[in-house]
């Protein structure tokens, strides 16, 4: 199946926040923002990151935080509230599914997994339905939320000027 309407790994991996998310999460206080625990990060820090630089230039990013999922918690099936997209990076593996769905029928729901793979970061269709299954360990997850919203500012657009500029993957 063909996932690049759901997701898309960047060609740039982290150079930064992967190798030091132990030290953002220590020493922040934890929100809760749409049923996650969340946690800012700063400018200064997510800037290091030259893919996010690349894309604020053209989109501006409002800000960047780390979500965090309990253990043994199904984050549901939902669109975002908000967010027409989003980038994501997984943090650190963890027993956990990233699910996009399909509704089946009335009882079922078929879904793709987004495998996300070290230090990698994913453009994310934060409108196509997905979910979160988290087992043992505390899941945590860098995001990115945009200055506009879901009506304003879409996956496909993004997705289409970061192909055209050569950020993603094959
Ligand atoms: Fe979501």
């Amino acid at each position: 199946m063909n996932t690049n309407a759901l997701y898309k790994s960047f060609l740039n991996e982290s150079t930064f926040i992967a190798d030091n998310y132990q030290k953002l999460i220590r020493f922040n206080n934890w929100i809760n923002y749409f049923g996650f625990s969340t946690i800012d990060i700063d400018k200064r820090i997510w800037c290091l990151e030259s893919l996010l630089q690349i894309v604020d230039n053209q989109f501006s990013i409002k800000g960047c935080g780390i979500l965090k999922i309990d253990p043994y918690t199904n984050y549901n099936w939902h669109t975002d509230t908000n967010r027409g997209l989003t980038i994501n990076m997984l943090l650190k593996e963890v027993h956990s599914y990233s699910l996009f769905g399909f509704d089946k029928d009335q009882y079922n729901t078929s879904f793709v997994e987004l495998k996300y793979q070290p230090k990698k970061f994913y453009l994310f269709n934060t409108q196509h339905i997905h979910s979160v299954v988290n087992f043992q360990e505390p899941r945590y997850v860098f995001t990115v939320e945009f200055s506009k919203n879901k009506q304003e500012l879409n996956y496909q657009d993004v997705y289409d000027w970061c192909l055209n500029e050569g950020l993603l993957d094959e």
